[in-house]
């Protein structure tokens, strides 16, 4: 049986005071007997004060939006995967759409990014998807196997074996539009087989690989059907503790 996971991804959203509270209301509404492992996805001005107030407990961690592909040094601004983990989070989205087209992020500062990551003992969640003219151009698997060729094939079978992936079509995200139950199945099989073809098939039937776009809690049930869609990777809602709880319980 493959991990469920549902990673809330708050982008730059909530003050340190509002952050605080939207987790501690998850955690008080979260039994603890979730059907999803929870990640809460947070600016880093979030992370040490959850790491001491909510990581663990009922099971959820918490997770970074980024971290430098530098290990250290002078890049002013930055915050990298050693201080990351030092917070007490266990989690890093890597590679999120937003951060490769407003900040540049290529596949291969990417594969530095995850390799930095998991040599800190963060478990990356790494974002992969096509933008819509790539799609209507039908262009989509190449795209997005390529990101996955470029970013995760250089990893030993170790480190990827610790890895999630996180499928989000661009033209999904905060638009309201998702992608169909039919479209991201196909794309997270498709994604399966490219892993299985390098890793092999017993490690690529091991990793998580979660949906991002648009997902809330009246099209999660349907989306987390497909037999690879392993859970979600949730934006805006993400920012309503009952909607992302709902969601977290939509398999
Ligand atoms: P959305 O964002 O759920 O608001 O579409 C998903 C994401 O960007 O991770």
């Amino acid at each position: 049986m493959r991990k469920k996971i549902v990673a809330g991804n708050w982008k730059m959203n909530n003050n340190l005071e509002a952050g605080i509270k939207l987790a501690q209301e998850v955690l008080e509404k979260a039994t603890g007997n979730e059907e999803a492992q929870i990640v809460l996805g947070t600016p880093f001005i979030h992370l040490n004060k959850l790491a001491e107030s909510i990581v663990g407990k009922k099971g959820i961690e918490v997770a970074a939006q980024n971290c430098s592909d530098k290990a250290s040094g002078a890049y002013t601004g930055e915050t990298s995967a050693e201080m990351v983990k030092s917070t007490g989070v266990n989690y890093v989205i890597l590679g999120h759409s937003e951060r490769r087209e407003y900040f540049n992020e290529t596949n291969q500062e990417l594969a530095a990014k995850l390799d930095l990551a998991l040599a800190n003992n963060l478990v990356p969640i790494f974002c992969c998807g096509e933008p819509l003219e790539i799609r209507e151009k039908e262009e989509h698997y190449a795209y997005v196997k390529q990101q996955l060729t470029e970013s995760l094939f250089h990893l030993s079978a170790n480190d990827f074996a610790k890895t999630v992936i996180a499928y989000e079509p661009i033209w999904a995200i905060g638009t309201g539009k998702t992608a169909t139950s039919a479209q991201a199945q196909e794309m997270h099989a498709e994604l399966r087989n490219h892993l299985a073809d390098h890793f092999g098939q017993e490690l690529a039937d091991t990793c998580p690989i979660l949906y991002g776009g648009s997902c809330k809690p009246s099209n999660a049930q349907e989306i987390f059907a497909g037999a690879d869609v392993d859970g979600g990777l949730i934006g805006g809602a993400s920012l309503n503790a009952d909607d992302f709880l709902a969601i977290v319980n939509s398999f």
